[in-house]
């Protein structure tokens, strides 16, 4: 007995107006299959089959490598001839679970529920859903004793069914064995000539059994994406529950409505993040981090206390203790900052490891280079790593103190304890505990004159 999800993912999609297959469009930046196929994941199925048709290539390439079967359905010709794409995949003893493609954010827990209620004596449980508005789904109809009878498509409905509020969600759970003989079973006379899987459900009342139905917590979890509008109303919703879930981890949010979360972030207590923050990929925020407004972070790990000023940028670095960074600092892959560093306003940083205590304050380039502890470099300081073809390595001693608008020409050693002066280019190492400095002598004209406005 195995559990195997089947996902649903062969429509067109029309009305998203996209070159983009529907189920690939992104929801905070990940397509909407991929958050399906992650639900499912955590369900510990045992297989997912993706039953994919529109833009099969590109969907199959795009969510591949992740122990996914994929089953072709070339025409399509309706949710239940869908599911019958999938056939060779279940066994008998196995429960089906069907889910939705571009149905993104439906909860583990409520799957788990559905789950539940599927045994030998109830083979297929229904996720139903009541709605204000009902339109454009299938109606849940049940008889006097509430028990469910079958589901009626919208286009095929009676006024009276049309009344109804409970609706088919799309997503049901049901025994390998029954679900085989009853698609086996269906047609497609009905107003779209369609193979409706919804039919399976009469078939199993008419087989004696009775039909279980969950609903989930949120409305939302059961929301299907058919254009932009939708899309981006759940990508709201969506952002709206990772806000809260980081607050009650201990985060102050100061407004949820303006922060996006497109990835894993871990925040520890009194984490801070302020208004219009994008946090994307792997993010980690240890105890009383501020992430200051206007900031994007994406694959950023950062210890406890650091200050993130607003309007930084921060990809792929690693920052210490204590930090305080920006505002307006960029600092690129390969960024190792220890504790207590400080990187100022305008200042660029790739690929560069700055020890414990040392300061780039104001308007440098630091690339390709590898700072002790405690050094302290001026505005304006550039380290000059690429020579047009190969990049080079700038090593940076302890207590070093470069001068302002200082070029340091890699490859090159600036030994522990140096000073370098202001304004020097540097293109040979500067020996520990000298001052050294590259600079024209200063010279004064005195009779020069000021040239004056021709006539
Ligand atoms: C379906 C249900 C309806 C339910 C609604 C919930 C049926 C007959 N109806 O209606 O009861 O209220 O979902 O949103 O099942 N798909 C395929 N291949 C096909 C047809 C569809 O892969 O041949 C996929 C679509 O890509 C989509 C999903 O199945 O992801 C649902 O199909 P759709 O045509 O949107 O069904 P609805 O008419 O909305
Ligand atoms: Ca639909």
């Amino acid at each position: 007995m195995a559990l195997k999800v089947v996902i649903l993912a062969a429509g067109k999609g029309t009305r998203m107006r996209s070159k983009l297959p529907k189920v690939l469009q992104p929801l905070a930046q990940k397509p909407l299959l991929q958050h399906v196929i992650d639900t499912a994941q955590s369900l510990n199925c045992d297989e997912i089959i993706a039953v994919i048709g529109h833009g099969a290539e590109l969907v199959q390439s795009r969510v591949s490598g992740q122990n996914i079967c994929f089953a072709l359905q070339e025409k399509q010709l309706g949710t239940g001839h869908a599911v019958v794409q999938a056939n060779s995949y279940y066994q008998d003893d196995d429960t089906v679970l069907i889910l939705y493609g571009d149905v993104p954010l439906t909860s583990p827990t409520t799957l788990n529920a559905l789950l539940a209620l599927v045994d030998e004596q109830h083979p297929l449980a229904l996720l139903t859903v009541t709605l204000e508005n009902s339109t454009g789904y299938g109606r849940i109809v049940r008889n006097t004793q509430n028990a469910v009878q079958s589901i009626v498509e919208q286009k095929d409905a009676t006024a009276q069914e049309l009344a109804i509020k409970e609706v088919n969600t799309g997503i049901m759970a049901v025994k390998g064995r029954y679900l085989k003989q009853w698609l086996a079973a269906l047609d497609n006379q009905n107003v779209q000539s369609e193979y409706y899987l919804t039919d399976i459900i009469a078939m199993a009342v008419s087989d004696g059994f009775s039909i279980q139905t969950a609903q989930p917590t949120l409305e939302t979890e059961v929301l299907g994406v058919n254009d932009k509008l939708q899309l981006q109303s759940l990508e709201r919703a969506y952002q709206l529950q990772i806000a809260e879930s980081l607050m009650r981890q201990g985060a102050t949010v100061v407004d949820a409505n303006r922060l996006d979360i497109r990835g894993d972030v871990t925040v520890e207590a009194d984490v801070m993040l302020d208004v219009n923050v994008v946090l994307e990929g792997k993010v980690v925020l240890g105890e009383n981090v501020v992430i200051g407004a206007h900031c994007i972070l994406k694959n950023v790990q950062i210890a406890s206390n650091t200050h993130i000023h607003p309007f930084s940028h921060l990809e792929d670095c690693i920052i210490g203790e204590s930090c305080s960074i920006g505002p307006y600092a960029r600092l690129r892959p390969g960024t190792e900052l220890a504790d207590e560093a400080k990187i100022g306003n305008f200042v660029e940083i790739k690929k560069s490891k700055i020890g414990r205590g040392s300061k780039v304050s104001h308007l440098s380039y630091i690339g390709d280079t590898h700072m002790g502890c405690d050094v302290n470099i001026g505005a304006g300081t550039i380290t000059c790593n690429y020579d047009g073809v190969n990049k080079h390595q700038t090593i940076i001693g302890d207590h070093v103190f470069v001068g302002s608008d200082t070029q340091l020409v890699a490859p090159v050693d600036i030994e522990s304890g140096a000073t370098i002066g202001a304004g020097s280019t540097i293109t040979k190492k500067a020996p520990a505990e000298a001052l050294t400095l590259s600079r024209s002598k200063q010279i004064t004209l005195k009779d020069w004159q000021k040239p004056t406005k021709l006539s």
